[in-house]
């Protein structure tokens, strides 16, 4: 097993901050978040997010982060290195098996927004009002193959990277395209908050209402906080195994943590108050966006060239992102089974591309096939954000405060005498907070 090779190293610490806001940054902010806040409730949800960023989002970020630079290794070596012959490498594995689930689902949504980059630039939604845009989106679902070809092709598009390696291009590419997007997000929430009737959703979004807050809220929360910080599936692990010794790991988590943050707010400003100026339910669920965002662009001078950008630009937030989750799974086979890059990037992607066939079929012709009563494509999207990362973030908090130290990740952390003021309550958190809280959201959510 190569577990000691030399690793390749990020060449700056903004490639490597750029290229983990890359991971974090993608359809979890601008599709996800505002779906679950329209499902829980608005204000009584962004206040229970913003408190397990951090309380239990930011440490663990850190801590993923020390191991990743600590053990040197892809998830599952990297548990390996640090304690040897004890199975917490199980950890590693069961991050994979996440990894392959979430990105047969993501992958899906990823290839709808590559068919509404090019719906826009035909300029199918051209005048299109709310019925047109909601019966494009269902005739577009309903079919078969086609969401498949879409999705095959975003599919497609990841492997080819993932098989270069990291490829700089991509590193090149998304420093300049994600500023765009950020600019692009800003100026579409400035127009949807000043839409006719958007002001009810915009309070709806931001007052804090803490009698809507039950244990579903939590718990919705805190998989949402895991799905979006890339956390609990050895992806921030993974980049941290590039890190340098002097490069700030405090310092990074946070700058990663608030412009995850801060998008995901600004996606939420584009979309709720969008839902309510246009009369739609805020708990219409997966297509939210895919309905919301063509009725805003339809209202804007030169929309339909707008919309084509902004859903290139996603499918470069979603790409990025997808590149960190199959990176993940092939770093993992190739250290396992000592398999050729091209190999392991190849046999991962078949193996997630033939998963996603029932997910893609869910949104559409097998709509009516439930799965705890979700559909397929749902199912997965909730038992990987809920009870997979966190149940992965819950372990890793273990091995850091019980297993490894936090004394040994902090003086990991601190090497090249790294600044770490306030790393007796992050010890704190890790040892203590972290995973009594995650056991008991777990447990009450499941039971509830
Ligand atoms: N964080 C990504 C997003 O918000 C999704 C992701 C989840 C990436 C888990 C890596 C690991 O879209």
């Amino acid at each position: 097993m190569d577990l000691f090779q030399k690793r390749e190293q990020w060449q700056t610490s903004q490639g490597f901050i750029l290229a983990t806001i890359g991971s974090a940054i993608g359809l979890g902010n601008i599709w996800r978040f505002p779906t679950v806040v329209g499902e829980s409730g608005g204000g009584a949800f962004l206040l229970v997010y913003l408190i397990i960023i951090l309380i239990l989002g930011l440490p663990l970020m850190l801590g993923e982060l020390s191991i990743g630079r600590r053990g040197k290794s892809s998830i599952i070596g990297a548990f390996m290195s640090i304690k040897p012959h004890t199975p917490w490498w199980l950890i590693g594995a069961i991050s994979v098996f996440s990894g392959i689930l979430i990105l047969s689902f993501y992958s899906v949504i990823s290839g709808w927004s590559l068919y509404y980059m090019f719906s826009f630039l035909t300029g199918q939604f051209q005048g299109a009002g709310i019925q047109e845009v909601q019966n494009l989106f269902q005739s577009f679902v309903q079919r078969p193959f086609f969401p498949l070809f879409w999705q095959g092709t975003f599919l497609f598009i990841t492997l080819c990277i993932v098989m270069r390696g990291i490829h700089k291009g991509i590193e090149r590419a998304s420093t300049v395209l994600m500023p765009i997007l950020f600019v692009l997000l800003f100026l579409l929430a400035l127009r949807s908050i000043t839409l006719d009737g958007a002001w009810e959703g915009v309070l709806w979004f931001i007052r804090p209402q803490l009698a809507a807050i039950n244990i579903q809220v939590v718990l919705g929360a805190l998989g949402q906080v895991f799905f979006s910080l890339s956390l609990g599936m050895g992806a921030i692990l993974t980049y941290g195994s590039y890190l340098a010794p002097e490069d700030a790991i405090p310092k990074s988590s946070l700058i990663i943590s608030l412009s995850d943050l801060t998008i995901a707010i600004v996606a939420g400003f584009i979309i709720i108050p969008a839902v309510f100026a246009f009369g739609l339910e805020p708990e219409t669920g997966l297509p939210l966006i895919f309905i919301t965002l063509p009725l805003i662009f339809g209202s804007l001078p030169v929309g339909q060239l707008l919309g084509a950008s902004f859903f290139i630009l996603l499918s470069i937030a979603a790409l990025t992102s997808a590149l960190s989750i199959l990176e993940v799974v092939v770093a993992a086979c190739k250290d396992t089974f000592q398999w050729s890059r091209n190999k392991a990037t190849l046999l991962s992607t078949l193996i997630i591309f033939f998963l996603s066939i029932p997910s893609s079929l869910s949104m559409g012709t097998w709509e009516h096939v439930r799965f705890w009563g979700f559909p397929f494509l749902e199912f997965l999207d909730t038992i990987t954000a809920v009870f997979f990362l966190p149940l992965i973030g819950l372990l890793t908090s273990i091995f850091i405060g019980w297993i490894w130290t936090p004394h040994k990740c902090v003086q990991e952390i601190t090497r090249e005498k790294v600044p770490f003021p306030l790393s007796s309550i992050w010890s704190f958190l890790i040892k203590y907070v972290v995973p009594i809280s995650m056991l008991y959201i777990l447990i009450s959510g499941f039971l509830a």
